[in-house]
């Protein structure tokens, strides 16, 4: 690597705003070096077309282990428990790994979830009716895609408290050093008993099928099993929650969008997807390791560099998105890489536009008067460099209209 190290992106402040930053990096730096709190060192690619281009990259790996990282140090079996996933494969096992389970996640199967969503998504409201203040990730947008995947998974939604707990801190990655080993550990383990229930009693659920592929067309091995259900909850728990949560808060915080998507519904589907572009879930994707040595945005990325592609910071781009600083919930063009691009394009991409969609459409109708509980600046974020999301979102629900 030829730039020198900025230990900006560990700053507290950052965490808070990225955004100046970000714009700053992609007006000076646009593919810089940034060491990381984990201590990793990884080009972060910062412009829209960079980042449209390091994304598709054949020469930038999913598949290679991040030299440095310090988080990768954990006991084989364990990490291989883990990471036989298709977000962490090259083609021909990412496609034979994705082909396993895409037909679970197109726009048909998911829509017919609608019913069960809408259930999911009444009874959860139904609780906050008549509270003083809530919090509205506690209540609602952590709740509700997990209770959805883990339906789908053919996971018990009674364990889900557990389960948040491991995969917060494992997504935080290094921002819990400490405590992500025994971490992962837990979350292994309690797959692994997962499946063996299955397996004793198999349902027609997703998990069902999978442990058939593996023991009867043996196209998938026990650490690819464990690795994909684990991809599933981390996905399902990490992301859509913080869709809702960014979206309410964006809403919330400027009381007349609020209002405004209230009086026309219409508009509630381009709003998502403002949402998504303006203050997605997914802060940075996952690490690519350089095959060979490449050029990005004009700097040279040597074999074996880790690039990370900063999703937030290239969907404020101006070179791609009129006035980017500006929420419009009617823009008309919104290609934002929020789900990523490429063959790794978010699987999920669907039922977590659903869900969002049900998720909003329900919550503005439901409570009108729905309103911040504090002072937006009082407000926290998660840590780490790979989520962007609130840690709670306190929330007065005011008078509930019928259901
Ligand atoms: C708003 C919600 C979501 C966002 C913003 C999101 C974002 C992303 C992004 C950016 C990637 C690509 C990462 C990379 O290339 O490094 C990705 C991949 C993936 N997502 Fe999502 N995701 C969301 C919801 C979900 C849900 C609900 C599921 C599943 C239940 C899911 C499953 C997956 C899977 C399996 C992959 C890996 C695909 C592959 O490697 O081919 N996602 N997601």
């Amino acid at each position: 690597m030829t730039q020198d190290v900025r230990e900006d992106y560990a700053d507290p402040a950052f965490q808070a705003d990225p955004h100046p930053m970000y714009a700053q990096w992609r007006a000076t730096t646009p593919v810089r070096r940034v060491r990381l709190p984990s201590g990793v060192t990884a080009w972060l690619v910062t412009r829209y077309d960079d980042a449209r281009q390091a994304l598709t990259d054949p020469r930038l790996s999913k598949a290679l282990p991040v030299g440095q990282a310090t988080d990768n140090a954990l006991p084989p079996p364990i990490g291989a428990a883990v990471s036989r996933h298709m977000l962490a494969a090259d083609p021909p096992d990412h496609t034979r790994l994705r082909r396993l389970v895409s037909g679970a996640f197109t726009a048909r199967r998911i829509e017919a979830l609608r019913p069960r969503i809408e259930e999911i998504t009444d009874d959860l409201l139904a609780a906050m009716a008549g509270r003083d203040r809530v919090d509205l990730i506690d209540a609602f947008a952590f709740p509700l895609p997990i209770q959805v995947i883990c339906e789908l998974l053919g996971v018990p939604a009674a364990d889900r408290d557990s389960f948040r707990t491991w995969s917060n801190t494992i997504v935080a990655g290094s921002a819990n050093r400490e405590q992500l080993p025994g971490a992962l550990q837990a979350m292994v383990t309690y797959i692994r008993q997962l499946i063996a229930e299955r397996r004793a009693h198999p349902g027609d659920d997703l998990l069902s099928g999978l442990i058939g592929v593996r023991d009867e067309q043996d196209r998938l091995s026990e650490d690819e099993l464990s690795s994909m259900v684990f991809l599933l909850l981390i996905a399902g728990h990490e992301t859509t929650v913080n869709l809702i949560g960014n979206g309410a808060w964006l809403l919330l915080d400027q009381r007349e969008r609020w209002d405004r998507l209230r009086a026309e519904p219409a508009l509630l589907p381009g709003a998502i997807e403002e949402f998504l572009r303006f203050e997605g879930p997914v802060e940075t994707a996952t690490f690519r390791v350089a095959t060979e040595d490449l050029e990005i945005g004009g700097t040279t990325v040597q074999a074996g560099d880790p690039v990370l592609v900063a999703l937030l910071a290239a969907d404020r781009d101006d070179a791609r998105f009129p006035d980017p600083g500006e929420l419009r919930l009617d823009r008309a063009q919104n290609p934002h890489l929020a789900f990523g691009h490429g063959i790794h394009y978010c699987l999920g991409a669907p039922l977590a536009r659903l869900e969002a969609q049900i998720a909003f459409g329900k919550l503005l109708a439901r409570f009108p008067g729905l309103r911040l509980a504090v002072p937006a600046h009082e407000l926290t974020w998660r840590p780490g460099v790979l989520i962007r999301g609130l840690q709670s979102l306190p929330v007065v629900p005011g008078p509930a209209a019928p259901a």
